[in-house]
């Protein structure tokens, strides 16, 4: 073989493993053949394309819309597709829910209906309106700028302007799917550091960092195989001098945090007083007057023995890890407004991990569940 040639075959053999591994790094996107999600004239044989068999006709030539697509309703979580896997969020699987949680619990296809079980976003349908916090917002701020809850129970959606995931603008005020153009086809797994974007976002949340579990997507499952939430040292402080929500992306957390994101909307639940806002208090040590959240788990007292991670009461990480870890370690990880609620619904009141109501002090029987995994002396 000639000089010329064996750089030849070098090159195509190495031309092979990149090849190889972009194929390796694609596969991590979503996969199947286009008819599986997209519909051109959504008509064949003269009938409907829609996964709900509606005459629906949807944007960017999709066959449904979002909960067409992740809110199927069967009794499977993780909906196989003719090749393509769509994470589910509306479903009756026993065998357990993702890591958002499960809508059914609101709509009671799971569980026994309650509005006070999640978000009760409109695309639920008329039916499942929220209808005790109607109209209102909980801790959210009201500043001569808010004159009032802007996002509230008669328009809080899946998607945009008055949702959670995409870019969160007024401007033209988009919603569903067009506010998250682009975010399906270039969807960035594992480790999110950027957070410029919904793709390259945790979970299209625009803005918001953290750890995409690549062992079995899309849940939290035991100790070491969970997604990483991120979290900072200290909640923001929010205001007109302060800082703000609304950037050029929209509306995001400015401190990437998940805690963050959720104070964009209940800003009061997670902020240090500063104007308008009460806050959790002051300053990150006790007394608080709200639950802290972005706020140190302390390295002394009885938060020192949460030391191997709970899927009950996840904890945040100040450094957005590369991988999941079963370590807890007090001192440096943090509480996350997640640590005690779902983000769509639970089975629970007030959308909790847990039942709050048997959490009982001093009384022995449930050890390391709910409140007593960080406060692990308030039990016994
Ligand atoms: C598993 C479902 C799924 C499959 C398969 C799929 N798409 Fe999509 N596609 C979507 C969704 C959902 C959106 C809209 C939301 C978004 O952009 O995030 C979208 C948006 C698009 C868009 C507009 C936004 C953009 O990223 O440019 C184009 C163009 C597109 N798809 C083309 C295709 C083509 C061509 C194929 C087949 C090679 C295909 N899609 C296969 C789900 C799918
Ligand atoms: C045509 C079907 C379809 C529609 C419509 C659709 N999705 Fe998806 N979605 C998917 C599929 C398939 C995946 C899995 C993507 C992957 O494997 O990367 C996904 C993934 C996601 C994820 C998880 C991303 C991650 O980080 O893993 C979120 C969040 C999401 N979709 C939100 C939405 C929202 C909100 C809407 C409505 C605006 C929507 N989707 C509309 C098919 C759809
Ligand atoms: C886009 C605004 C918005 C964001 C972001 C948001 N929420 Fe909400 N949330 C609402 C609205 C509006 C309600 C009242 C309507 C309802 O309960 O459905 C609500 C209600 C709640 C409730 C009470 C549920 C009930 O019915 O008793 C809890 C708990 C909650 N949110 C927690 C969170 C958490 C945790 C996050 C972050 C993961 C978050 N929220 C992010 C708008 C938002
Ligand atoms: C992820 C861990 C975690 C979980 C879960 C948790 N807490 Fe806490 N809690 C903390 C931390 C950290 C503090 C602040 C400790 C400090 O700095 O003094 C705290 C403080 C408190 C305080 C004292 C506030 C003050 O002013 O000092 C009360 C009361 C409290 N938590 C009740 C609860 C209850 C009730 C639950 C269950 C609904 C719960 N916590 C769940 C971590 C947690
Ligand atoms: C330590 C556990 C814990 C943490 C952390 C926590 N919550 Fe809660 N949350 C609760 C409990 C328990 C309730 C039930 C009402 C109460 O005790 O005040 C509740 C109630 C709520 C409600 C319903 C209030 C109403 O008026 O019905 C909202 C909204 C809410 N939480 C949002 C958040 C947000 C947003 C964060 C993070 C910024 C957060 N929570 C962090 C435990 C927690």
């Amino acid at each position: 073989m000639s000089l010329m040639c064996r750089a030849g075959y070098i090159l195509f053999f190495s031309a092979v493993l990149t090849w190889g591994m972009q194929t390796h790094q694609a596969s991590a996107k979503m996969t199947g053949p286009c008819s599986n999600c997209h519909t051109m004239h959504s008509s064949q044989n003269g009938g409907s394309m829609q996964f709900n068999n509606t005459a629906k006709v949807e944007r960017n030539l999709l066959r449904g819309d979002c909960l067409g697509c992740h809110g199927q309703g069967t009794a499977q979580k993780i909906v196989n597709l003719n090749g393509s896997q769509i994470p589910q969020v509306l479903h009756s699987d026993p065998s357990g829910d993702l890591a958002g949680g499960n809508f059914a619990y609101i709509t009671g296809s799971k569980g026994t209906a309650s509005d006070s079980h999640g978000h009760n976003v409109i695309d639920l349908g008329a039916a499942f309106t929220e209808k005790v916090l109607v109209n209102i917002l909980p801790g959210g701020i009201r500043q001569s700028f808010h004159e009032d809850y802007i996002v509230n129970s008669s328009n809080l959606t899946c998607a945009g302007v008055n949702g959670c995931h995409g870019y969160r603008l007024t401007a033209g005020t988009p919603t569903g799917v067009d506010a998250m153009k682009g975010a399906h086809h270039n969807n960035v797994d594992g480790q999110l550091l950027v957070a410029d974007t919904p793709a390259n976002s945790y979970r299209f949340l625009v803005g918001v960092k953290g750890y995409e579990n690549q062992t079995d997507k899309w849940q939290n499952v035991n100790a070491s195989s969970h997604n990483e939430y991120y979290g900072a040292t200290t909640p923001m402080t929010l205001g007109c001098s302060a800082t703000s929500c609304h950037g050029s992306m929209g509306v995001s957390p400015p401190n990437h945090t998940i805690s963050g994101f959720c104070g964009t909307c209940h800003g009061n639940f997670h902020t240090l007083s500063a104007g308008a806002s009460d806050g959790i208090g002051p300053g990150i040590t006790s007394p608080f007057i709200r639950h802290p959240n972005d706020i140190v788990l302390p390295a002394s007292g009885e938060y020192k023995n949460y030391t191997t991670y709970s899927v009950e009461a996840p904890i945040g990480r100040t450094t957005v890890p590369a991988s999941a870890s079963s370590v807890v370690t007090p001192g440096t990880d943090v509480v996350t407004c997640l640590s005690c609620h779902m983000a769509h619904a639970s089975p629970y009141p007030d959308m909790l991990r847990w039942d709050y109501s048997k959490m009982n002090a001093h009384q022995s029987g449930d050890i390391n569940t709910g409140c007593f995994t960080c406060h692990t002396a308030k039990d016994t």
